[in-house]
């Protein structure tokens, strides 16, 4: 026989007649399986009534807003008292609500009682079943905990408190007790070298274009050239050139008639060897500076003339100028045979031609 659904009504007007029967010593009889299951005929705590004799004055079953109450509270403090012998009690409740999701669950794994709508069904069921059959109620009552936890596991079946929180706000117990997710073994969760080195590597990237790390440097990079500028700043700017005086060699390197460029790229002088200026047998030395605009000139031995690439101003061995814009002749520094033997040249003196200096004997060298 398919199973009548009851309606909350149906619950407390069979609750009630129920109970109006008790009051009046009069046994149901023969009560249909569905008002059996729904009215406390007899009570889950029905060991320790007797089967015959006077029927016990039964304690008014709890309304729906008690069971809902109880049930949501999580208390028993609501109850009238006489409750613990009620099949509708919370505590009776929510072990046949208990009792009948973990039958559920190991026949239905998807049953969620954690909801109001299954501990209300579940009260409806587990009350009626109770009430019907207080053998199987007492017994489910008289479960021991191991066996219930054999029944069910633990992770898959929530308490009390979880089942009345999840009442209270509505998320599914089962939910809350979800298994958590299985960890990797130590060995598995252990990445090889490279793994740790690629990790590594990418951490350091991350931690680097992080915008506060990356302001960080930057401010380095800039403090660091500030620095260096400021450090430079402190020395002095000087030019490191060869000292004004230098040895040459002995006069015979320079043969008479001759103008040596051997000078020309280490000094910027010219070692002149002739008779041509007065008549005397002299060396001296030529500044290689053209006296116009101060460009280098070339030693045209062939035409046995200085000529400047600047402008074209031309000079002749004595280093008169003769030709182009240039205004006076080259100048001479100063040169004298040192101690040694040696020809010593000094361009910290300078003797200009349109001024007499070439007279001077620091200009030249006599040769014998
Ligand atoms: Fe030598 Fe002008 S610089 S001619």
């Amino acid at each position: 026989m398919a199973k009548e659904k009851l309606t909350t009504a149906d619950i407390l007007a069979r609750a009630r007649k129920q109970d109006a029967g008790a009051s009046s010593g009069e046994a149901p009889a023969a009560p249909a399986p569905e008002a059996a299951e729904a009215a406390p005929a007899e009570t889950p705590s029905v060991d320790t009534a007797p089967s015959a004799g006077p029927a016990p004055v039964k304690p008014k079953p709890a309304s729906t807003a008690d069971i809902l109450a109880a049930a949501r509270a999580g208390t028993a403090g609501s109850k009238p008292a006489g409750a613990a012998a009620k099949p509708t009690a919370t505590s009776d409740i929510l072990a046949a609500a208990r009792a009948q999701t973990g039958g559920a669950a190991a026949a239905k794994p998807a049953a969620k009682p954690g909801s109001t709508a299954d501990i209300l069904a579940a009260a409806r069921g587990g009350g009626a079943v109770a009430a019907g059959k207080p053998a199987a109620g007492a017994a489910a009552k008289a479960v021991p905990p191991k066996a219930a936890a054999t029944a069910k596991p633990v992770g898959e079946r929530p308490s009390v408190q979880e089942m009345v929180k999840a009442a209270r706000e509505g998320v599914p117990a089962a939910a809350q007790s979800a298994p958590a997710k299985p960890r990797l073994p130590v060995s598995a969760a252990k990445k090889p070298d490279a793994a740790s080195r690629r990790s590594f590597l990418g951490s350091a990237i991350v931690w680097v274009t992080e915008p506060f790390m990356a302001a960080w440097i930057a401010m380095g990079a800039i403090a660091a050239v500030w620095g260096l500028a400021a450090a430079r700043f402190m020395m002095p700017n000087m030019i490191v050139e060869p000292p004004s005086r230098f040895k040459i060699g002995p006069p015979s390197d320079y043969p008479s008639g001759t103008v040596s460029t051997k000078w020309i790229a280490a000094r910027g002088v010219w070692i002149v060897n002739t008779d041509q200026y007065d008549g005397r047998n002299t060396i001296y030395a030529l500044n290689a500076v053209c006296t116009h605009l101060g460009c280098t000139p070339n030693w045209l031995d062939g035409e046995q003339k200085f000529k400047c690439p600047c402008h074209g101003s031309g000079f002749y061995i004595t280093g008169i100028n003769f030709e182009g814009p240039a205004p006076r002749p080259l100048e001479r520094v100063g040169i004298r045979l040192a101690d040694d033997g040696s020809l010593e040249v000094d361009k910290s003196v300078k003797f200009q031609e349109e001024l007499g200096q070439w007279q001077d004997g620091s200009s030249y060298v006599e040769l014998a």
